[in-house]
């Protein structure tokens, strides 16, 4: 029988020791600024997290309004910054109304739980997000995990459901592998059944579709009634936070109904004066749109003459499989060692349970660096 105020730590320290045994144990590496190290594991795809004019925009909100917002969005949190961006954020993503959450998170919780309930049939890439399937676990809908980009499947999903409503949830571009979802033709079977398709585009905002419109832009879906878009500002903005993107009446419910818009303090102002600063940059980059395709291939070309089958990322970010989880944590430890950050993934991070590194690109990376990195992974490899 356990006894004394600590004894509840034992099974924790337990299973910590299972995790340590199974390679699965994570540790905070906290980073310096100007470290040195060349970045191909941050979502910073534009590089804009650091442009002088994004730094200079949000620290002049900053000394207007101070460090944090002081409140939710409904009690003090909201200025007429949050709502011009996100008029520029719907107009952005071709919908009638947006709404910003202090996170993407939060983005994608609150937009799954307002469109689907109790009664409703929810489906859901196998290859989703951990803030979709928190989504779809709180939101006491029947979920039906899909296999990963199986518009078959879908479709016979939907069919055999009868009269109850349903809701298709996806990535755009899958957040691990990079690969795109069949965005066209998932909606073709959406429309079809009478199904609302709810995409989560935070690989592709600012990366794919005219001006970085995203990947619903790029497959030509902006605006169609039955398609709610989510996106974070945290990864091609070089920001944070999150919107939820559609019809009037969704942006209405999630203000009037929303947990994770209601109950959670705004979006800081200077970040608000940051990310519209990147975001006017970013819908003319492409400049920089060109510089992450051209890496895509050169990385493919690399890592394939050393033997990596290696596909080509369809955004900014592509995974390459490592033998194990203790191969990938000492892969990505010898980069790190020789200055290239890279991403390691390991179970429960990767959808199917295999390790490996995941790579990103960064439009701010100097073409030696990167260069230089993508020699780094290949000789560091397992
Ligand atoms: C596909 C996807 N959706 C949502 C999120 C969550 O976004 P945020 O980090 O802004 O909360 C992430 C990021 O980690 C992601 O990769």
């Amino acid at each position: 029988m356990a006894s004394g105020p600590g004894h509840w730590l034992d099974d924790l320290r337990q299973r910590a020791d299972q995790r340590e045994q199974a390679g699965l144990r994570r540790a905070l590496r906290p980073r310096t600024p100007g470290d040195g190290v060349t970045d191909l594991a941050g979502n910073d795809y534009l590089g804009l997290s650091r442009h002088p004019s994004v730094i200079a925009a949000a620290a002049a909100v900053l000394s207007q309004y101070g460090l944090g917002a002081t409140g939710s969005r409904l009690v003090r949190g909201s200025t007429g910054l949050h709502a011009d961006l996100e008029a520029g954020l719907a107009g952005l993503l071709g919908a009638e109304a947006a709404l910003v959450y202090s996170s993407g998170f939060l983005a994608n919780v609150g937009a799954v739980r307002a469109l689907a309930g109790p009664g409703t049939v929810l489906v859901s890439d196998r290859y989703n997000h951990a803030s979709i399937v928190d989504g779809c676990r709180g939101s006491g809908a029947d979920v039906v995990v899909a296999p990963h980009a199986d518009v078959a499947a879908v479709e016979d999903l939907l069919a055999r459901r009868g009269d109850r409503p349903a809701v298709v949830v996806t990535e755009s571009v899958f957040s691990v592998d990079g690969d795109l979802a069949p965005l066209p033709a998932l909606h073709a079977v959406c429309r079809r059944y009478g199904a609302v398709l709810l995409v989560d585009d935070a690989h592709a905002v600012g990366v794919l579709g005219p001006q970085g419109a995203g990947g619903v832009a790029a497959a030509g879906l902006s605006g169609q009634p039955d398609v709610v878009v989510t996106a974070t500002l945290s990864k091609a903005f070089g920001a944070a936070g999150g919107v939820v993107a559609g019809p009037r009446e969704l942006i209405a419910h999630l203000v009037d109904t929303g947990r994770t818009f209601i109950y959670d303090t705004a979006l800081p102002p200077a970040v608000v004066g940051g990310v519209q600063a990147a975001i006017e940059i970013a819908l003319a980059a492409d400049d920089r749109r060109a510089i992450l395709a051209a890496r895509g291939a050169q990385i493919v070309e690399r890592l394939g003459a050393a033997g990596f089958a290696v596909p080509p990322p369809a955004a900014g970010v592509l995974s390459v499989v490592a033998p194990g989880p203790e191969a990938a944590v000492a892969w990505a430890a010898d980069c790190r060692d020789r200055g290239v950050a890279v991403g390691c993934f390991r179970p429960p991070s990767t959808p199917d349970g295999s390790s490996r590194l995941r790579l990103t690109l960064n439009a701010g990376v100097a073409d030696q660096a990167f260069a230089h990195a993508l020699d780094v992974i290949v000789e560091c490899a397992p």
